[in-house]
């Protein structure tokens, strides 16, 4: 893809801007952010990183996506080098490992989070996945994060529909904003009652690995004809037709994770591809929807 000209620059901050996710307490996200799985571990590909996210950043990809798992805090500090000076235009997200999210460690993994991104709070802090810290306690610890003003909002990730009803049930849980979960077209196990469950209770997803891993997940995205077939018809690249097809509603946000400059702009003007219902419904066709439960897809 060549670098586009500013006036398809422009472009596409403005659909960025216009293709929004409200997030339960009335923010709007813009629906496709950033990914940081595997940034900050190699020194030889520091800048280009530091320079990927804030590309990003200036093209309206606000959300970045961490955890205090990425490279052992090594994610973290390469986020906060890229945000160094631009912390209010981002909506920063970090994770908690299961083992650090009782009330003992939460608050200790939380400030450890802060100090490696060097800012003051998160704007929104997810349980990575669950383990065995009891979900009341996670709760607890995340609301005295929230009164204490070092998280904003608070969310989980990995969680399926039993475990999202469980959330449901206890107290507090209700104040969660956010599921983070592998979806992809080549993976839409979610789309059988968890995405149904969260629209019914106007709580968006957060699809992670919406690329399938640049089709390393699932070849097929990237050699399928129908898919083929419909970007050329867009004049894009088959991942950003999967892109667009991960946003298509407006309760999802995608965080691709991109270091090549090419990609973070591919990325992007995927937020101005709006599928029809025929390429909704082909697409279909080549990878249905699940018609019974499966298991959420974990990596
Ligand atoms: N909560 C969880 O348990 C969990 C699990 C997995 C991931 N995540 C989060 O989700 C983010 C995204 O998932 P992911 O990193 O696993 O995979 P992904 O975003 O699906 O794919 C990333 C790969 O795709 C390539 N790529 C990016 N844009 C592309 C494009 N337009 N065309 C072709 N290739 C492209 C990237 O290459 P380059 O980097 O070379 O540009 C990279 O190799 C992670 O970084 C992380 O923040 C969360």
């Amino acid at each position: 893809m060549s670098l586009p000209d500013n006036e398809k620059i422009l472009r596409i901050k403005h659909s960025l801007e216009k293709r929004v996710v409200t997030l339960p307490d009335g923010t709007f996200l813009p629906s496709i952010g950033q990914g940081t799985w595997y940034m900050g571990e190699n020194p030889e590909s520091r800048n280009k990183e530091i320079k990927a996210l804030q590309l990003g950043i200036e093209l309206g990809m606000k959300l970045i996506d961490t955890a205090e798992m990425y490279g052992n805090g090594d994610s973290e500090r390469l986020v906060g080098e890229a945000i160094k000076g631009r912390r209010d235009k981002v909506f920063l997200v970090s994770k908690v490992y299961p083992h650090h999210s009782g009330l003992d460690l939460i608050e200790s993994a939380c400030e450890n989070s802060l100090k490696r991104l060097g800012t003051d709070h998160l704007d929104l802090y997810l349980l990575h996945w669950r383990g065995r810290v009891p979900l009341a306690e996670t709760i607890e610890g995340m609301e005295r994060l929230r009164k204490d003003g070092k998280i904003v909002r608070w969310g989980v990730s990995n969680f399926d529909t039993d475990d999202m009803l469980e959330l449901w049930d206890t107290a507090n849980g209700k104040n969660c904003v956010t599921n983070q979960v592998l979806y992809h077209l080549g993976s839409r196990g979610i789309d059988y009652d968890l995405l149904p469950w969260h629209h019914e209770h106007n709580m968006p997803i957060m699809a992670y690995s919406p690329l399938a891993q640049g089709g390393s997940l699932r070849r097929q995205l990237l050699s399928d004809p129908t898919i083929i077939e419909i970007a050329e018809r867009y004049n894009v690249q088959p991942l950003q037709i999967a892109l667009a097809w991960t946003i298509r509603s407006n309760n999802v946000i995608a965080i691709p994770k991109a270091v090549k400059e090419e990609h973070v702009l591919a990325n992007a003007q995927a937020a101005t591809i709006q599928l029809t219902i025929e390429d909704l419904n082909r697409l279909d066709e080549v990878f249905p929807k699940p018609t019974r439960k499966i298991p959420l897809d974990i990596i």
